[in-house]
């Protein structure tokens, strides 16, 4: 065990630029330490596993221990003409893993491109983004218990993607009965002949101006976009989509669409419409409003972002009334994608 393990107050890193601390703060580099670790009885309850803090929103200090994995690397564990099977450490960066399937010629995670946060925390959180979702390319997650009365025992085990749960931005691993199961390695099969989702309109409008579709053209055209409608952290705390886009049964979609013909709408295969929670948003008049130091992002209103110095609390309460207009209006729930924590 290396002195990675050493325990300090640590500000916890979050996309949002919340000023937050942590009891404790543990990483880990290897499957191996983090079983040493759970063995000499280092962790104990409360505990949270964090990626980068990309789609978390702390409404205060964390009064316990933050585990992160510093497990890195991407192997190659198959092959054959058409495909190739890869195995990432949860914590490499997901852009970095993206960045390597586009340099080695590796089609499917393209359209993924520019995500933040880390490949674990992908898998978690199902991310998804012009018409592919990270499920879509997943054949296993291997993870890590903590087990034993006194979380002094560990168990290996590895989630076929059948028994993952996934759903739109869901998974079995966001269930409060996993909480004591981290991600270790996500295993990927991707293709290796050419084949490209394409169906978003704005991409293929993007990829119009290129000479040519490639993986190079595609990630780019995926980039420029999301720098021209998200914000970035750096500049705006923010934590990407705040809310997920409502899917709600087709009679409430017919009737709304009654009042509001020109709502933009998203059939599912189960016979429910997905609405797209911006243009609630936007309707309701919050785009680019603010609320203390939280405000509505004016280019995109389904990312709440931080003007500066703000409060976890500030923005719960920019979202919450946000929910309450949109509820008030419209008659639907809108639900945060982001975890609140606290
Ligand atoms: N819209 C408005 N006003 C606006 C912006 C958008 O009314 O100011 C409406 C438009 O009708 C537009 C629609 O919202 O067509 C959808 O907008 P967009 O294509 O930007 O996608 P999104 O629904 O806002 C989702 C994901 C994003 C992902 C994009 C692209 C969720 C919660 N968000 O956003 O994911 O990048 O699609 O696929 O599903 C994230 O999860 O953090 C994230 C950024």
């Amino acid at each position: 065990m290396s002195g990675s393990g050493e325990e300090r107050l640590i500000k916890i890193p979050n996309t949002f630029g919340l000023n937050v601390h942590a009891a404790a703060w543990l990483e880990y580099a290897s499957i191996e330490e983090l079983e040493q670790w759970i063995a000499c009885g280092h962790i104990t309850a409360p505990y949270l596993h964090i990626g980068s803090g990309s789609n978390l929103l702390f409404l205060d200090d964390y009064r316990g221990m933050v585990l992160h994995s510093g497990i890195t690397g991407i192997t190659v564990t198959g092959e054959d003409t058409d495909r190739i099977e890869l195995r990432v450490g949860a914590g490499v960066l997901w852009d970095d893993f993206v960045a390597y399937t586009v340099e080695h010629r590796l089609y499917g995670a393209e359209n993924l491109s520019h995500i933040p946060g880390e490949t674990g925390a992908a898998a978690v959180q199902n991310i998804g983004a012009y018409g592919v979702e990270v499920k879509d390319l997943i054949t296993a997650v291997e993870t890590v218990s903590l087990s034993g009365e006194k979380h002094t025992h560990s168990e290996r085990r590895t989630y076929a993607v059948g028994e993952c749960a996934y759903a739109y931005r869901d998974s079995l691993f966001k269930r409060p009965e996993m909480k004591h199961c981290f991600v270790t390695h996500v295993r990927f099969c991707l293709r290796k002949q050419e084949h490209y989702t394409l169906n978003y309109g704005i991409l293929k409008q993007e990829l119009a101006a290129q000479p040519a579709v490639t993986l190079v053209a595609v990630r780019q055209a995926i980039i420029r976009i999301r720098n021209s409608k998200l914000p970035d952290p750096r500049v705006w705390g923010n934590a990407g989509s705040f809310f997920k886009n409502p899917v709600v049964p087709y009679a409430l979609f017919e009737r709304l669409h009654g009042q509001y013909p020109q709502m933009p709408f998203y059939a599912q295969d189960d016979g429910l419409v997905k609405i797209p929670a911006a243009w609630l948003i936007e309707q309701c008049g919050w785009k680019g409003r603010s609320l203390g130091a939280a405000a509505v992002y004016d280019k995109q209103p389904l990312v709440l972002v931080n003007r500066g110095g703000a409060t976890g609390q500030e923005i719960k309460a920019l979202s919450d009334a946000v929910q309450q207009s949109v509820h008030h209006r419209f008659g639907i729930e809108i639900q945060p994608e982001v975890n609140f924590i606290g």
